[in-house]
């Protein structure tokens, strides 16, 4: 769903997109007039709250939205983005935060989806004060969103922020803080890479496979140090010619250049670098039958799932097989430990099955099938009375 704006000055258009066709309403719509689209959209994404933060003195303009609190808390990143307009921003931040309710509902965890984001230039709008005052929007909130990095945020804004709240995650300040979530995330990634072998290729054992990584960074480079220790042959990309030369040397991994990953003939192919990138043009050329890798938003468009499906390549959904950045930040809320942490990643072992063999029943692509998953659970427990949060074990009034 994106809201477009039409050359009629004023005038927003809420288009449906196949990437998230169940986010609502086609038809044009009226800023500035009583029904003004902002609330049709939210309502048609199912938010419950949605915060514009000015701070006069800083000139801070930041949007939070909690998308749904069912589960607990809504948590996630701040990503500081300098938007071609403000509806560009609300609508990320929608879409972003509609995202983290769905990931943390299938990762099993006690929280619910929120994002914020900063609207400006990450190299001119950054100082103390702006990171404080959006510091104070969020304690505003008491608990009811958690924030984090995300693009363009990195460890010291978010020391800035928390001088202002207790609401943040992923610092290093604090007793118990996580630190870098990448070898979690890529536990988990190796975690659902090996249910998803198991399912579409019948192995228990990744002795001898053939697995491509496109990307050696964070993720990657912790997802090649697993694999090659279970004996899998390595074919790697990157466009950091010294992020290859680490894996070759580090892994024995075979270097491709580029686009030369999509066509490689391997068992799974691990994208850990780009959004986008199963698309028209990549799809055709996999030789691949599984796909499991730790990018987000790897499905250029929603029809892409299914595209996947009848050429019978297995698609282990992103924020599913990727949720261990999430899961290690969630640990930091019940008191840090890296063993928890790294074994409740390797649960996405058991969700990817479950996902891949209701999909096979249903006869729906998997990223289908993990939507339905996500709002099991919510369901399940939306209406139970007394819902306590995470942090304090209080009634979410009492946060
Ligand atoms: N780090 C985490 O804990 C985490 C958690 C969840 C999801 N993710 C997602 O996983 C992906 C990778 O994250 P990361 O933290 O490893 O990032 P990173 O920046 O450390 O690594 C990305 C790597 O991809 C390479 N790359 C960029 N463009 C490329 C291209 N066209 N072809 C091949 N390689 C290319 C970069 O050079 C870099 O080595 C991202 O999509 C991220 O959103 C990461």
């Amino acid at each position: 769903m994106f809201l477009k704006k039409s050359r009629d000055r004023g005038t927003f258009r809420c288009l449906k997109s196949s990437n998230y066709p169940k986010f609502g309403a086609e038809r044009p719509v009226k800023m500035g007039t009583r029904n003004s689209g902002i609330f049709e959209l939210v309502q048609s994404m199912g938010h419950e709250q949605v915060v514009f933060c000015h701070d006069k003195a800083t000139g801070l303009k930041a949007i939070i939205g909690i998308h749904d609190t069912t589960l607990g808390p809504a948590l996630g990143g701040t990503r500081l983005w300098d938007y071609a307009s403000d509806e560009d921003a609300l609508v990320d931040v929608l879409r972003l935060s509609h995202g983290m309710t769905y990931k943390a509902a299938c990762a099993g965890l006690n929280l619910g989806g929120g994002k914020a984001v900063i609207i400006g230039d990450a190299k001119k709008i950054k100082s103390e004060a702006m990171f404080r005052a959006f510091g104070r929007f969020v304690n505003s909130l008491g608990g009811r969103y958690i924030t984090a990095e995300d693009v363009n945020i990195n460890v010291n804004d978010m020391e800035q922020v928390a001088a202002e709240t207790q609401f943040v995650t992923g610092i290093s300040s604090r007793p118990g803080g996580s630190g870098d979530p990448s070898p979690v995330t890529a536990w988990g990634v190796y975690s659902g890479l090996r249910a998803a072998v198991k399912h579409r290729l019948g192995k228990d054992n990744l002795a001898g496979l053939k697995v491509s990584v496109q990307g050696i960074g964070a993720v990657g480079k912790y997802l090649c140090g697993y694999l090659a220790k279970d004996g899998v042959k390595l074919v790697v990309t990157d466009v950091d010619q010294s992020r290859i030369d680490y894996a070759v040397k580090e892994f024995g991994a075979v270097a491709v250049r580029d686009t030369e990953i999509y066509g490689v003939d391997v068992d799974v192919f691990a994208p850990c670098a780009l959004g986008a990138i199963l698309n028209d043009e990549t799809i055709p050329m996999l030789k691949a039958k599984v796909i499991a890798g730790g990018a987000n938003n790897q499905l250029k468009e929603e029809r892409h799932g299914a595209a996947l499906v009848e050429r019978g390549i297995l698609y282990a959904p992103d924020y599913v097989i990727n949720a261990g950045g999430l899961i290690n930040v969630y640990n930091e809320l019940i008191g840090y430990n890296g063993e928890v942490a790294r074994k409740q990643a390797g649960n996405i072992y058991q969700t990817l099955t479950s996902v891949f063999a209701d999909a096979e029943k249903r006869g729906i692509p998997t990223g289908k099938a993990s939507d339905l998953f996500a709002e099991r659970r919510i369901s399940s427990v939306r209406g139970v009375a007394g819902l306590r949060n995470t942090i304090t074990n209080q009634p979410w009034s009492k946060i």
